[in-house]
């Protein structure tokens, strides 16, 4: 195993919620128990559907907001809100290119902003740093004097690449970072982070509802099911035969260009549940077609199978 840069011990995140008119008050347990490692220079992503806790995984391990429970090691050291260190080793990268860069700084003062707040880098060095990262994720000179307004997504999602990147730090955290493109840009974005992966020897946690995003740029992968761990290991080893029968059918679910494998489709059904009220044992259990009565009794712990971590009752 590599430097361990990250690592998170049954972390969770629990949102109280107020009662409304129709309403009663209760706790949303969006991310519960959640245990991994980032090694140096690799990919570990996180899928599941919406709502399943990616996003409150994002913000709990950037400190953000800090986790109802549980530990975050940051280079072996626990994390703390808000430190300099924190920010100058793990940064976040949001899904909405739209609404995480400030409509009214041009470019330059948009990346140089981290610089003038976290270093003593004066004002011809900030320019320099600036300039060479955004030839890095391949935005030109020209580029520093505009508006975010003058950009398309992708070029947008461009510009909040190269933010992240400006304290240098060793952890991009990427939260659906492809989701709002089109499907070409979604590629060159991808590329892009692929090769800044190489140069800097960054490592991700890569969030994505979608398993063809994270297919070929995984490392290591965790799926999530209604704030819980259900599957985790070697990419390639859980791309070729899940475990969980939630995986398989999020894998089904995804457009192969296989033909033989497009026709064995599973298909995922029923509705997500609530988070709100989560079934009873395994939260899976409604809409799994391998479910028995011991599934609906108690919640499946994660034991090691065929090389990776699933919580099953009756893995595949
Ligand atoms: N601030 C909050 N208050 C209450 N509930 C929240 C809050 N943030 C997220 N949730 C709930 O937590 C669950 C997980 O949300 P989220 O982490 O955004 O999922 P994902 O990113 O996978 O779509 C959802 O049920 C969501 O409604
Ligand atoms: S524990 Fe039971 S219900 Fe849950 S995924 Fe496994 S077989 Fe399906
Ligand atoms: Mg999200």
């Amino acid at each position: 195993m590599g430097e361990v840069v990250l690592e998170a011990r049954n972390l969770s995140r629990f949102y109280e919620v107020g009662g409304g008119l129709f309403r009663r008050p209760g706790v949303v347990k969006a991310l519960q128990d959640a245990s991994f490692r980032l090694e140096a220079g690799k990919t570990l992503a996180i899928v599941g559907e919406s709502g399943c806790g990616k996003s409150t995984l994002a913000r709990v391990v950037t400190m953000i907001e800090e986790p109802t429970a549980g530990e975050l090691l940051i280079n072996g050291k626990k994390a703390e809100a808000g430190s300099r260190e924190m920010r100058q080793t793990i940064q976040i990268v949001f899904q909405n290119p739209y609404g995480s860069l400030n409509p009214r700084h041009r470019v330059g003062a948009i990346l140089e902003e981290p610089l003038k707040l976290n270093t003593t880098m004066d004002a011809a060095e900030r320019r320099r740093r600036a300039e060479e990262t955004m030839e890095r994720v391949g935005l030109r000179p020209e580029h520093y004097e505009r508006y975010p307004h003058m950009f398309s997504g992708g070029q947008r999602q461009r510009i909040a690449i190269a933010r992240a990147l400006m304290l240098e730090p060793k952890i991009l955290v990427l939260d659906e970072p492809v989701s709002a493109l089109d499907l070409s840009i979604q590629a060159q974005v991808l590329n892009i982070l692929s090769d800044l992966q190489g140069e800097l020897d960054l490592a991700y946690l890569f969030i994505s509802h979608d398993l063809s995003v994270v297919r070929h740029i995984s490392d290591d992968i965790m799926v999530m099911y209604l704030g819980k761990v259900v599957e985790a290991g070697d990419a390639g080893t859980v791309f070729a035969a899940p475990s969980h029968p939630y995986t398989a059918a999020l894998m089904s679910a995804t457009p192969v260009a296989d033909p033989e494998r497009q026709k064995q489709r599973i298909m995922l059904t029923g509705e997500l549940p609530s988070p709100l009220n989560p079934p009873p044992g395994c939260a899976f259990h409604p809409r799994c077609r391998y479910a028995t009565d011991k599934c609906k009794e108690a919640a499946p712990p994660a034991e090691t199978h065929a090389g990776r971590q699933v919580a099953c009752y009756h893995p595949l």
